[in-house]
Order: C-alpha cells, then sequence, then structure tokens
C-alpha cells in the first residue's frame, strides 16, 4: 500500500492518510471530518480492529488482505437527495475493480459487489447531520474490498457468502493499484455528482445481478418474499411480493435467494 503516492501524486498524497491499522477507518475519519478534514480527505488501512458492516454487523478486516478504504464528501443538497449516492459508489467501485484486476464484478442492490455470486466488497455510506437546520456535514463513504485473501482466511460464518478478487480471478491483485483506482474514480464520481447520473445508473443496470431474481426483502428483522423487477430511474429497486403488491425499496436490505 505504500506504493500510492507513486501511483496517484504528491499532491493527491496530500489529502490521503495510509495507516497499519485502526479500529475503523469510517471512525477515523469521521473524528478528523469533526476537526476540519477536506473534501476528498483519504483514511486507508492495511488492517481494521473493528472494521463496520451496514446493519450493525461487523466487517471481517484482517491484516494485509484487503483494502479498507474511507472517503470524505461534503455535498450541498438535502440528506434526502444524497441517498442515491451509495448506489452511485457501487458503480465507481466496480469501474475501479475492472480497470485494476480487468474483471468487472456484479452489482448487488443496493451496494454490495459480487464476483461469481459471492461477495467481495462492501460499503457503508454514513452521513453526518449536526444540525438539521444546516443540512448535511458531510458524508462518510467507507468501502471495504477483499482482495488478496485465500479460502481458508475467511472464518466459517462467512465461508459460504463472501470470498475475494483473488480466490474469484485466480490471480493476486496489486492492493496499492487498486486503491488508486478507487481513489480516481471517487474523485470522478464527487465532480460527476449529481448531473452525471446517466453514466452511473447505465453501468448500475449492466452490472446488476438482482434483476429477475427471487429475494427476501429484510425489513425490522422480518423476511419478505419477492421477485425483483427492475432498477428504476433513482436507483431504488422494483419488485413484486409473492402476494402480488408492487413496492419501491430505496433503501434497506435485501437477500438473494440460491438458484
Ligand atoms: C457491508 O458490507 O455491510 C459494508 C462494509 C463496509 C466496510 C468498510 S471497510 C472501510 C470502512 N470502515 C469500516 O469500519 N467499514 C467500512
Amino acid at each position: 500500500m505504500k506504493d500510492i503516492g507513486k501511483l496517484i501524486g504528491k499532491v493527491r498524497m496530500e489529502k490521503v492518510l495510509v495507516l497499519d491499522q485502526t479500529d475503523s477507518t469510517n471512525n477515523l475519519l469521521k473524528k478528523m471530518a469533526a476537526e476540519g478534514a477536506p473534501l476528498g480527505q483519504v483514511v486507508i488501512a492495511d488492517e481494521q480492529t473493528g472494521g463496520r458492516g451496514r446493519l450493525g454487523r461487523n466487517f471481517f478486516s484482517p491484516k494485509g488482505k484487503g483494502i479498507y478504504l474511507s472517503y470524505l464528501m461534503k455535498p450541498e443538497v438535502a440528506p434526502s437527495d444524497a441517498v442515491s449516492l451509495t448506489a452511485w459508489t457501487a458503480s465507481a467501485m466496480a469501474k475501479a475493480v475492472e480497470a485494476a484486476c480487468g474483471t468487472a464484478p456484479g452489482i448487488k442492490w443496493v451496494n454490495d459487489l459480487y464476483m461469481n455470486g459471492k461477495k467481495i466488497c462492501g460499503i457503508l455510506t454514513e452521513m453526518i447531520i449536526n444540525d438539521p437546520a444546516d443540512g448535511i456535514d458531510s458524508i462518510i463513504i467507507g468501502i471495504g474490498i477483499n482482495v488478496n485473501n485465500e479460502p481458508s482466511d475467511f472464518p466459517e460464518d462467512i465461508s459460504g457468502i463472501a470470498s475475494s478478487i483473488a480466490i474469484e480471478t485466480g490471480r493476486q491483485v496489486s492492493r496499492s493499484e487498486l486503491a488508486a483506482c478507487m481513489i480516481r474514480e471517487l474523485d470522478r464520481m464527487t465532480e460527476d455528482w449529481p448531473g452525471n447520473k446517466a453514466e452511473y445508473l447505465s453501468t448500475y443496470r449492466t452490472l446488476n445481478i438482482t434483476c429477475g431474481r427471487e429475494v427476501n426483502v429484510i425489513s425490522g428483522g422480518k423476511a419478505r418474499p419477492a421477485s425483483v423487477l427492475q432498477i428504476n430511474d433513482d436507483f431504488s429497486l422494483k419488485v413484486k411480493y409473492s402476494d402480488g403488491e408492487i413496492g419501491d425499496l430505496s433503501s434497506g436490505e435485501i437477500s438473494l435467494k440460491l438458484i
């Protein structure tokens, strides 16, 4: 990871903090944002001791195997308008993975990246609002990618659902190169958002692995069976529940049923 500087240049590196270890890059960047860190500030760690996932889950973050990266945005929009950033990030990270390793991953709504039916990347977007009257203070986008893990690296409880780029492509990937591609794509996304939606939506629809699938919509601890009809223009998901009701999901969680 120490080579990132050579790949993205000295000037960009001024806003990139590379650490051997931290509890969670999202936690650290949140503190840095409160102390005035600038737009585009990045924190990358070689290992997280308390990596966090969505819905209060842990994110497995072993040393030297993956990329654990957080990125700071400060969009001047209403919180409801920032929701789509999560899906935009999935498109941007899919492009970064393809650029660095030559294989495009699939996107599972709303923002997980998959290869061959297994999860290789998760994204946790956190919005900081100190005073609702002032709108959003900052958005921390946290991305965890399993890069060079071997099958035996994964604990038993996730070994059936998680994998790494190396396992699925059969090739080791330079983590510095992938991290550099991620930073480039996140910088580009920050410039493109929200005007250049068509490109991100098109990538999202092309790479999605969710449409046409039978899923469970997870809400309030309950799972409701549905089939996925389409990705709407605002990145929400149109589903048809098993009782015939049609719904649009703009956030939340679905689980894919095995085929
Ligand atoms: C998920 O799959 O539920 C989201 C996982 C997000 C993990 C990343 S790793 C970098 C950043 N720091 C964290 O603690 N979490 C995110």
